[in-house]
């Protein structure tokens, strides 16, 4: 592995608490479920002191996606330098790390495999503390780490329990009830495609490239979202369920009728108009969700959106909105903590701690690990 391929994330703006513990605990976070090779140092105060992603899409664009088996390569070539990395940036060796924090699933078993063998190796030589982290935990929890508004700008608000998530990444979309570390209660998914999925799909059938969602979201603010007529599955129906493979189908038979080739002007509507789709479909879902009886019963204070489309600014914006008419507050996490990152293991690595979650017995990673299996 090359050096120049390792993005050394500048996590400088964060700071973490001004009146936090004297002693604060240091965690080393690992994470490899997908396409990032990423470790990170975090501090129980809620400070990032380094944080390294090598990215491995380069290598994965020329096929349209994530190809498995070179992923899974691509980590064992990487993991070593990165975590040595991480440890020096932060200005640490491994004997000052108090906990061992790696994704234990769900994803890409050759690759989850990779982290969490380094993440046991480490902890059965140190004898330090291990912490099995569900890849989604590390997302649905990153927010408590540190909140941003809407923007992307430094949120001060503590995302504290409960609080209603919004989970979407390019494998999973959910609404979920938090109401605390390991505990997290199902209020709605999707009954077919992830929204990261959708996003992706759309890009590619416009020959956009990998991955999709952030190109989309680039091409969609300079278009117009109402040219093009996207359906809104489920939007008139009771619950709190997606469905995002129809809108992807009626993109799909809308350029099977025009076939191109397309204009700037053409890709940003299309763009533009997809994308209005999924967020009056994720405000439609969620304002339900916002008056289930479970959820009111619970009264969360705050609504959080993470995953890697929550990277996405329209979503952020209207979610924000919904937060606001329904006097809650929205959190979204900074945009380098949306997607795949250490940072987030790190931290879910130090609120498991606190509750006692230490792996005793080897345990096989698992490539299917749903938040309600905790
Ligand atoms: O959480 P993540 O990094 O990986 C998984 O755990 O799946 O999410 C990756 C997904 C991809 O589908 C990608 O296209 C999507 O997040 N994504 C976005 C944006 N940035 C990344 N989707 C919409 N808008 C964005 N700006
Ligand atoms: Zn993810």
């Amino acid at each position: 592995m090359t050096d120049d391929k390792i993005i050394h994330i500048d996590m400088g703006t964060i700071t973490g608490d001004v009146n936090g513990n004297d002693k604060p605990l240091l965690c080393l976070g690992i994470e490899s479920s997908c396409d990032e090779t990423s470790a990170s140092v975090v501090d129980s105060n809620r400070n990032v002191l380094s944080h390294i992603i090598y990215s491995q899409i380069p290598e994965h664009q020329k096929y349209g996606g994530v190809v498995p088996e070179l992923a899974a390569r691509a980590h064992i070539l990487a993991i070593d330098q990165v975590i040595k990395q991480t440890l020096e940036r932060a200005g640490k060796t491994i004997d000052d790390i108090d906990i061992i924090a790696g994704t234990a699933g769900p994803g890409l078993i050759g690759g989850v495999l990779v982290g969490w063998m380094a993440a046991t190796g480490i902890a059965q030589s140190t004898g330090k503390p291990l912490i099995a982290v569900n890849h989604l935990e590390g997302h649905a929890l990153v927010s408590r780490l540190h909140a941003s508004t809407a923007d992307g700008t430094d949120g001060k608000t503590t995302v504290d329990f409960p609080y209603l998530l919004m989970l979407a990444s390019g494998g999973h979309c959910q609404i979920l009830l938090v109401r605390g570390v390991g505990q997290y209660e199902l209020i709605g998914q999707t009954l077919d495609d992830s929204a990261g999925e959708a996003f992706d799909k759309i890009a590619k059938m416009l020959g956009l490239g990998y991955p999709g969602g952030p190109i989309v979201d680039t091409r969609a603010k300079q278009g117009n979202p109402t040219a093009f007529k996207f359906p809104r599955p489920l939007c008139d129906k009771p619950g709190c369920d997606f469905s995002f493979s129809g809108i992807k189908t009626a993109g799909r038979v809308f350029l099977d009728k025009n076939p191109g080739p397309h204009s700037e002007e053409f890709i940003n509507d299309f763009c533009a108009s997809f994308q209005a789709s999924v967020v009056d479909c994720i405000v439609n879902r969620l304002n339900n969700a916002i008056r289930d009886a479970r959820v009111k019963d619970a009264n969360p204070k705050t609504l959080v959106v993470a995953g890697g489309v929550a990277k996405n600014s329209a979503i952020r914006s209207a979610m924000e909105k919904l937060a606001k008419d329904n006097k809650m507050v929205f959190a979204a996490p900074p945009m380098n903590l949306c997607t795949d990152n250490g940072a987030m293991i790190a931290w879910a690595g130090i609120e498991n701690y606190k509750a006692g979650k230490i792996v005793h017995e080897p345990i096989a990673p698992r490539p299917r690990w749903p938040l309600t299996e905790m």
